[in-house]
């Protein structure tokens, strides 16, 4: 499992880099809403400073149309960095911006993904990167064990490069469907992120051993 940030909190991206194993961070526009008024392209540089360029840094287009995509597409890579992977809402003019930025041999992440179909063609597109939204897609009463797994055998039996990067999450459980699945990255929010070593029974083993220790050898260190 390969483990992505779901958010721009820089403060919060520095915490979790001291001892979480972090492949990249995604952002998308209300993700970037959160962190209330920012210079957007100073702050994504700040960002890509704390995670440098061996990890991948996900960041979303806005416009709706295939003209106004492909200049935001455009203007993000301008103002933060040509690494980038550039994430498309998988509609109608998203899979044609796809096409064309993979043409151009730029990153892309398809996003807003809630049904099968969309994956297959944003797969097909030749995205790098698929993000099925998990918990939007259960609120809705939708399977995405199922969508991923389905998806994860297509790319398999066309041995494509393409990746699995399952986000919006709500629960710890969620996360473990997905990766059983197939999935190979997620993307988890802070919320999740703090739950990841959350059990009452890691805290209370490791105290155990720290007592015994102590009453063994009368200190609390080796
Ligand atoms: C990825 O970056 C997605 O945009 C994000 O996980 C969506 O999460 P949400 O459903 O909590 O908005």
């Amino acid at each position: 499992m390969k483990l992505l940030l779901d958010t721009a909190n820089q403060e919060k991206i520095k915490e979790y880099l001291t001892y979480l194993p972090v492949s990249g961070v995604t952002t998308n526009p209300s993700i970037l809403k959160k962190e209330g008024q920012l210079d957007f392209f100073e702050h994504m540089k700040g960002i890509r400073r704390l995670i440098g360029f061996e990890r991948s840094l996900h960041v979303q287009v806005v416009a709706q149309d295939y003209e106004g995509m492909l200049a935001d597409a455009h203007r993000l890579i301008e103002g933060i960095d040509d690494q980038i992977f550039i994430k498309v809402p998988v509609t109608k003019a998203g899979l044609q911006v796809i096409q064309t930025l993979k043409k151009a041999k730029l990153g892309v992440t398809a996003t807003a993904i809630y049904t099968e179909m969309q994956a297959l063609l944003a797969l097909e597109s030749g995205a790098d990167f698929l993000a099925p939204y998990v918990n939007r897609i259960s609120v809705l009463n939708g399977d995405a064990t199922s969508l991923i797994a389905h998806v994860q055998q297509e790319i398999e039996r066309t041995q494509s490069s393409t990746q699995i990067l399952a986000a919006s999450f709500k629960q710890v459980g969620q996360v473990l469907d997905a990766v059983h699945a197939g999935a190979g990255f997620v993307t988890l929010g802070t919320d999740v992120l703090d739950q990841l070593l959350a059990h009452p029974s890691i805290d209370k083993a490791v105290a155990d051993f720290e007592r015994d220790w102590d009453e063994a050898f009368g200190r609390k260190q080796v």
